[in-house]
């Protein structure tokens, strides 16, 4: 989409008008229809100068939060019939952090991210626009655990929400946060993906307390006029999966009673092995269409970034790809599945070997069904990032 910057005295009327057009046209019209716009309305604008440029929504800074407790296999071998060696081999997490501390939540990470995003990006609390926060164990239903981060973070003139869409939520909020940051009407848009899983982890479950961890990310998306930013992004949905991985009690179908709570019903359930054919087969074909429909060699490609719930689907999507294992961002034997705080806190690992103009893959598989992939061309020489303590 294009969108104009005017430059002059501005009347807002004619702005809104011009922007509401300008919404629907596309590329190959542009010119048509400034043809158009001259001729009536602009003729009666003095020193008004229109600068025709693509805004594209970059990434320009990334943070994370990780808890200290670090829950191994071997501690999780001693609460549940596993090992080590299982675990290792049918997943490839070797351990994961738990936030611990009573009055704790998804909030506490989601801010402590944001709040070193601010100070990695030179970026005043005051300065933020949108805060969109990608999460399934919000601290309560409602008020958004967004407007808790913007809280404790002092984001006193941000609007906030929360998204939810399970482990491909984080990619959903990005596309979210793009499309705010080219219509050309905010600024610093920040993307948070935050989880703390184990407050839906039932830890007798062997099945499933083996998979999850908890942290937070968060990046920054700023406007630019430059070749940088999120290029594209193919997002899926299909309720029929809903069945194979949800949390059943605590919504409105089945509100909190003492028969859901002895019935464990507020805990995550998984049919692992029909969510584990649907992520590979999913994940692995929107990342490689994406790759086609961009013209990306598999050498072009930086790194792939994928959701972290299991390795042997990430290899999966990287053959599928047919890019090397060394393209491929894997962190998920320090944290297991932090569900939407995966991709984000593999950005912030690899942050300092990321260069100016690398092409990343983000790609994401959930509940729900829920999948996509995001492609951008990274903005900034994460070398250059200063560190923080
Ligand atoms: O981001 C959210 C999306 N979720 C996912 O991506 C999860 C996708 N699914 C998976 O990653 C895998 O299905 C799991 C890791 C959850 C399970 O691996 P699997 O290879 O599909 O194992 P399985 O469920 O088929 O179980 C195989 C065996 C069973 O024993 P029997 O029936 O063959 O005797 C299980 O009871 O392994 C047993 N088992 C375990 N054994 C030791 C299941 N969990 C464990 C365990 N330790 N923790």
């Amino acid at each position: 989409m294009f969108v104009f910057r005017l430059k002059g005295n501005l009347i807002s009327n004619y702005f809104n008008y011009f922007s509401k057009k300008l919404s629907v046209i596309f590329e190959n019209n542009v010119k048509k229809f400034c043809k158009q716009l001259k001729k009536t309305q602009f003729r009666r604008l003095k020193n008004l100068k229109i600068i025709m440029s693509k805004i594209n929504a970059a990434l320009t800074g990334i943070h994370a939060c990780v808890p200290e407790y670090i829950l191994t296999n071997e501690e999780l071998s001693t609460m549940v019939d596993t090992t080590d060696e299982w675990i290792q081999s049918r997943t490839g997490i070797k351990e994961r952090h738990i936030l611990k501390g009573e009055g704790k939540g998804t909030s506490d990470m989601g801010a402590k991210a944001l709040l070193g995003l601010l100070e990695k990006t030179n970026t005043k609390a005051e300065e933020v626009d949108v805060i969109i926060c990608a999460t399934v164990t919000p601290d309560m239903l409602f008020p958004a655990t967004s407007n808790i981060i913007a809280h404790k973070a002092g984001c006193i003139n941000a609007f906030a929400f929360d998204l939810n869409a399970a482990c491909s939520g984080f990619l959903f909020a990005l596309q979210t946060g793009r499309m705010y940051v080219e219509s050309g009407l905010y600024k610093k848009v920040v993307v948070v993906g935050a989880d703390k899983m184990s407050a839906i982890v039932d830890y007798t479950d062997r099945k499933n307390c083996i998979l999850f961890g908890d942290a937070g990310g968060a990046v920054m998306l700023e406007p630019t006029t430059e070749d940088y930013g999120i290029i594209d992004a193919d997002l899926h949905t299909d309720g029929s999966g809903k069945d194979f991985l949800y949390q059943k009690a605590g919504g409105s179908v089945y509100p909190p009673t003492q028969k859901t709570v002895a019935n464990r019903e507020h805990y995550i359930y998984q049919e692992g092995q029909s969510v584990f054919k649907f992520a590979v087969s999913r994940m692995a074909d929107v990342s490689a269409d994406m790759m086609t429909k961009h013209n990306i060699n598999p050498e072009e490609l930086a790194w792939l970034v994928p959701h972290q719930a299991n390795l042997r689907i990430i290899d999966a999507t990287a053959r599928r790809m047919g890019i090397r294992k060394e393209q491929v961002m894997i962190n998920i034997e320090k944290y297991g599945n932090t569900t939407d705080a995966t991709i984000p806190l593999c950005l912030y690992d690899w942050e300092s070997q990321l260069k100016k103009g690398d092409k990343l893959i983000l790609a994401a598989f959930g509940g729900g069904f829920t999948w996509g992939a995001i492609y951008l061309k990274w903005s900034y020489d994460g070398s250059q990032v200063k560190k923080l303590i």
